[in-house]
């Protein structure tokens, strides 16, 4: 038995040794890949820094370059005092404030921005008016009432998803952006023009309207001038003289950014969308792609303007510079996006030799932006003047009665294209003689009206009928009665 007993005792001591060894290896190998885990994660958090830190200076980097573009256009015009040496330091140094200063500073010296972040305090939001790469636009009544339009970052603008994929940074992505709405800001105190799109004020960081709480943060509010964003479609279907009002009014907005306080500008981004109206008056909104630098060459093949289905080729000046490219892009852009649609389809029979000369002018960039504006106000002229008409048969009245001071009920309308009333046929006329001879020339028409009611260029509306119950007291109006026509029924 005591022979047993030990022999127990040895196996159980060898199985403690056994276990021993065993524990022991299993700690020794839970250290080593403890050590190794360690070790393999201290070496991803390092990559994690190291991509961090790249992706950071890369954005950094971006955003120097972006307020890179906006300083040329804080500078005054040649010929007014540059900035004092200490300023430009200053700039240099603390780029951020000082530009703010220098946006701000200026817009109200200019008493141009007057609104600032108090306006937006108690603001009503109406509806969308649009959005676009880069910015959001809100239509809104600011206290008290007054209609104004917010643009702000696009947070769902491709521009914020671009970046957001190549910097992942939400907050430095939103500054990226809100740096393109601060150049258009510059842009927009700098070019003021009926045709551009007034700025009224703006609000940066602060108490934003959507709740941002100090520092910029990318949070800036532009307050506008509210419009309608331009709907082709619509003015497609519009009498010629409201579609050559837009056209005018562009020529006369190229006119002067070709001559702008910051040189000539070129609109890179030339659309309709960046456009739109504010009654009937076409105003620029979107300028965060124009660009004040005329293009630098070494040959005139560096001064090429390329377009789908056309090239040209300017010289390139002694000084290396290709002067007037700037001018020229915004002239084919005006034609190819607005004239070849708006301008002569429906144009008046006395002017279509005219506008033919400015589709070609244009087209083929034979005139430059002084021509192709003298080319429009003298349409204008003739158009207003009456001076087109010179075909019109002095005997056009003579088939009407006129009854002045009086007005109709009870009127059968007819329709007519392109009307300025949905329901019946208005028409724009020079005189009482064009009206009757545009009434003659409709099978339906038995009489017209004259009204106080003008168009844009002073024209007066003439609203055409088949008949009419009967006629009563109005002031304002003269009723044109056809002889020939006046006793036949309305036609069902
Ligand atoms: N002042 C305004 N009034 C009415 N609509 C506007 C105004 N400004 C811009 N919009 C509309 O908002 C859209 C987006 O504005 P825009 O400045 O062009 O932004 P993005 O630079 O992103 O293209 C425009 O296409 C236009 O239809
Ligand atoms: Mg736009």
């Amino acid at each position: 038995m005591p022979a047993m007993g030990a022999s127990l005792r040895a196996a159980a001591l060898l199985a403690f040794v056994v276990l021993s060894v065993l524990v022991s290896l299993l700690i020794g190998s839970l250290q080593q890949f403890g050590a190794r885990i360690t070790r393999f994660s201290n070496a991803t958090v390092a990559g994690d820094d190291e991509q961090f830190a790249s992706l950071r200076r890369a954005l950094i980097y971006q955003l120097n370059e972006r307020r890179k573009e906006i300083i040329p256009l804080l500078l005054p015009p040649p010929g007014q005092t540059l900035p004092s040496p200490q300023h430009s330091q200053t700039r240099t140094f603390n780029l951020d404030s000082t530009l703010w200063d220098e946006i701000a500073g200026g817009l109200r010296e200019a008493r141009l921005d007057e609104m600032g972040c108090d306006s937006l305090l108690d603001v009503q939001t109406l509806q969308i008016l649009g959005s676009g790469y880069t910015k959001l636009v809100v239509k809104v009544n600011l206290a008290g009432g007054q209609p104004a339009a917010l643009k702000l970052v696009n947070e769902q603008g491709i521009d914020m998803e671009k970046c957001l994929e190549d910097f992942k940074d939400p907050q430095g992505c939103r500054e990226l952006v809100a740096y393109k709405l601060k150049k258009e800001m510059v842009l927009l105190q700098r070019l003021q023009h009926p045709n551009v799109i007034k700025l009224k004020g703006h609000c940066v960081g602060g108490q934003g309207v959507w709740g941002a709480r100090g520092g910029d943060g990318g949070r800036v509010t532009v307050i506008l001038e509210q419009g309608s964003p331009l709907q082709m479609i619509q003015l497609l279907q519009s009498p010629w003289e409201d579609r050559f009002r837009v056209c005018l009014d562009l020529v006369r907005l190229l006119h002067f950014l070709s001559r702008s306080p910051l040189g000539s500008v070129a609109l890179l981004d030339f659309q309709p969308r960046q456009f739109v109206t504010v009654s009937g008056e076409l105003k620029l909104t979107d300028l965060d792609d124009a660009s004040p630098q005329e293009p630098e060459c070494r040959a005139d093949a560096d001064c090429t303007l390329q377009f789908p289905h056309r090239n040209f080729t300017l010289p390139c000046s002694a000084a290396g510079v290709c002067e007037g490219l700037n001018e020229r892009r915004n002239i084919y852009n005006a034609y190819r996006y607005f004239f070849t649609y708006l301008l002569p389809h429906q144009a008046p029979p006395g002017l279509t030799h005219l506008v033919d000369h400015i589709m070609n002018s244009t087209g083929e960039l034979s005139a430059d932006i002084n021509q192709t504006l003298e080319a429009f106000e003298d349409i204008l002229h003739l158009y207003k003047s009456g001076l087109h008409l010179d075909s019109l048969p002095p005997s056009a009245l003579r088939d009407y009665s006129v009854m002045r001071g009086m007005g109709t009920s009870g009127n059968v309308e007819y329709r007519c294209w392109p009307s300025y009333s949905q329901q019946g046929c208005v028409l724009s006329v020079h005189s009482a003689q064009e009206a009757a001879s545009i009434c003659s020339s409709h099978s339906h028409c038995t009489s017209f009206s004259l009204s106080g009611h003008k168009t844009w260029t002073g024209r007066l509306l003439a609203s055409f009928r088949s008949s009419f119950s009967h006629m009563e007291p109005d002031a304002t109006s003269e009723v044109y009665v056809r002889k020939s026509k006046a006793a036949q029924p309305p036609p069902v």
